[in-house]
Parts: C-alpha cells; sequence; structure tokens
C-alpha cells in the first residue's frame, strides 16, 4: 500500500508587487532584488484575503484535479505559519468551506517544511487506513512580514497549493519521507512577539516583534548544507543516484541557494523547477504551487520520479521522493 498524489491545485492572489513597487517603499533596488533572490515579483492578499481563503481555493482545484468530492475526505492538513486565527485551526475553516463533513482538521506548523511534514503525515494516516487526506500549504506571509525591513520584506510573498493524497495500491505514490529539525538554531528565522513567550502589547508593537527576522546569510549557508544533506541521504535511503531524478521541486527562497545546491549535487537545471522570479518565497505554500505549475507544463507526468527539498524558521528541513 502507497499514497499517491491524486490531484494536485493552487491558488496566488491577484495582486503582483514587483520590484519596482518595493523600490518606492524600502532603499533597494530590482537590480539588488533580482541578483541577491532571484525574484522579480511576489503575489499579495487582497485586504481581509486570508489564509483560509487561499487555501479553500487550493483545496477545491486539487479535489477537482483528483476527481473527488470534499465529502470524502477523511483528513484536512493546513501547513501554515500565518493562520487566520490564533484558534481555531485554520483547516476547521476550510473544512467548513469546502463541506468536508465527515473530515478531521488540523494546523500543521513547520513554517516552510510544512508542506513536505504534512505529506509524510498524510502518507503514514493512509497507510494506516485512511483513504483520502487534503494537504494545503497556505500562508499570507504579507501579514507577518515588516514592510519597513529591506532585510526581509523583498523575500516574501501569499499563495497557497494543495494536493489529495489517496491510497494507491499500484506502483505510484511517496516513496519515502525525511524529517529533521535543529532549535539550536531557532533564533535564525522569528516572530518573537504575539505569542504565549511575548503576548501581544503595546511595547510588541513599538518594537515591531510581531513581524519577521532573520539573519538571512546565516540561514543561506545552513540551507546549502541541509538541502545538500537530505537530498543525499534521500536518494542513498532510495537506493537512487541523482541521474535517476526526473525533477527536483525544491522550496523556492532564493535563486543562489537553489543554485548552489544544483551544483553539489551535479543536478543539471533543466531537473529543477523554478518559480521564485513569480512568486518569491511563500514558506508552506511554495513546494505545492511549484509542484502544481510543474504537471500543468508537462514537466511532471506519469511515472515521473520527483524529490521535494525544504529547509525554514526552526530550523527544520525535510524532503520526499515520489513516483507520479
Ligand atoms: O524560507 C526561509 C529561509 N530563508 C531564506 O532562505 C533566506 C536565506 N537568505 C537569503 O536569501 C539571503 O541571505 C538574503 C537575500 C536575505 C540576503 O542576501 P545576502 O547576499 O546574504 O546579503 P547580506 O545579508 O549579506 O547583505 C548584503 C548587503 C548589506 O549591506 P552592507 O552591510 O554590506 O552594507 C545589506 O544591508 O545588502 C544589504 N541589503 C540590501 N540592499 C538592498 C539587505 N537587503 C537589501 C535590500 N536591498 N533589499
Amino acid at each position: 500500500m502507497k499514497a499517491c498524489i491524486a490531484g494536485i491545485g493552487s491558488y496566488v492572489p491577484a495582486r503582483v508587487l514587483t520590484n519596482a513597487d518595493l523600490e518606492r517603499m524600502v532603499a533597494t533596488s530590482d537590480e539588488w532584488i533580482r541578483e541577491r533572490t532571484g525574484i522579480r515579483e511576489r503575489r499579495i492578499a487582497a485586504t481581509g484575503e486570508a489564509c483560509s481563503d487561499l487555501a479553500v481555493q487550493a483545496g477545491k482545484r486539487a479535489l477537482t484535479a483528483a476527481g473527488l468530492s470534499a465529502t470524502v475526505l477523511d483528513m484536512i492538513l493546513v501547513a501554515t505559519c500565518t493562520g487566520d486565527y490564533p484558534l481555531p485551526a485554520t483547516a476547521c475553516l476550510v473544512q467548513h468551506q469546502l463541506g468536508a463533513t465527515k473530515a478531521a482538521a488540523c494546523d500543521l506548523s513547520a513554517a516552510c517544511c510544512g508542506f513536505v511534514y504534512a505529506l509524510s503525515v498524510a502518507d503514514a494516516y493512509i497507510k494506516t487506513g485512511m483513504r483520502h487526506v487534503l494537504v494545503i500549504g497556505s500562508e499570507v506571509m504579507s501579514a507577518i512580514t515588516d514592510w519597513t525591513d529591506r532585510n526581509t520584506c523583498v523575500l516574501f510573498g501569499d499563495g497557497a497549493g494543495a494536493a489529495v493524497i489517496s491510497a494507491s495500491d499500484g506502483k505510484r505514490g511517496i516513496l519515502s519521507t525525511h524529517l529533521r529539525s535543529d532549535g539550536t538554531l531557532c533564533e535564525l528565522i522569528m516572530v518573537p512577539g504575539g505569542g504565549s513567550r511575548t503576548p501581544p502589547s503595546e511595547k510588541v508593537i513599538d518594537e515591531r516583534l510581531q513581524y519577521i527576522k532573520m539573519k538571512g546569510n546565516e540561514t543561506f549557508k545552513v540551507a546549502v548544507r541541509t538541502l545538500e544533506e537530505i537530498a543525499r541521504s534521500t536518494l542513498s535511503a532510495n537506493h537512487l543516484r541523482v541521474e535517476d531524478i526526473d525533477l527536483y521541486v525544491p522550496h523556492q527562497a532564493n535563486i543562489r541557494i537553489l543554485k548552489a545546491v544544483m551544483e553539489r549535487l551535479g543536478l543539471p537545471i533543466e531537473k529543477v523547477m523554478l518559480n521564485v522570479d513569480r512568486y518569491g518565497n511563500t514558506s508552506a505554500a511554495s513546494i505545492p504551487i511549484a509542484l502544481d505549475e510543474a504537471v500543468r507544463e508537462g514537466r511532471i507526468k506519469d511515472g515521473s520520479l520527483v524529490m521535494l527539498g525544504a529547509f525554514g524558521a526552526g530550523l527544520t528541513w525535510a524532503s520526499a521522493v515520489i513516483r507520479w
């Protein structure tokens, strides 16, 4: 018994924020952003458009692609760090909006690794008897971005991607998932205020602690090392070589990180899905959006061997290999 991706879909908000727009907001330039990150533009949720709104659109598209009704879902997992509310789980709002009447629903917090972590949870549930799990990565990063901080505001964007994970007894499906973490590096990427450590207060607002703080340069180095390391251990666990992979779909944070990883692994650019230029870093949504685009562009076909690779706050890093 394997768990396979029966359908995939994504949704990004209509509003495009370009590098030229950012030049008018902070001391930056289109040239700096493109050269240092590879990002040209990102999507920003409309006022009043929240995480669950994006998640529902992506979820509907994944269900349509799978040819399934929401009523067959056993579980909905929403990977996010920007849920509608601290309480209840965004997944419950999605469950209601989709009419998934028999589904359990909860959120999963693993930052940019959220989708791959949630995929591994779905994989385990399918192997122990569930039939259909909807996994969604959905983020409104613009809500936790400090639009006065040029170190971070040029990097992030909003969006959602979803996958219906179903039982499959054939050859296709998730071959393995690999999850790692290192909390000693928790301060590299953090939203320091607004949680139980430092609850919302005037001080939090004054010091802008409700927004993402990131030590970009240190994160960059760890990202390259961990992505390479986990890709190698994933390949070896499956007795695969780099050449066997048809498409590598990494978390889209920075083109320079991905180029360094490709070079270290010996992966040609034609075998790597890249869309960071159009969406920036959409955290947990980035891999499912990229997967959906790769399927729609015909870069993933039935039988393709696909490897995912993610890293992010925590720190966490994760990978998966899927026979599509
Ligand atoms: O998914 C979450 C994981 N996070 C990431 O993947 C982020 C990983 N890190 C990065 O992508 C890169 O480190 C950044 C894109 C964030 C920064 O690039 P960098 O090459 O590491 O630059 P830096 O932080 O070393 O800064 C270089 C210079 C600094 O100026 P000085 O001190 O050399 O004068 C910064 O102040 O660039 C300056 N700078 C900017 N200049 C123009 C920082 N941000 C900007 C900006 N525009 N937006």
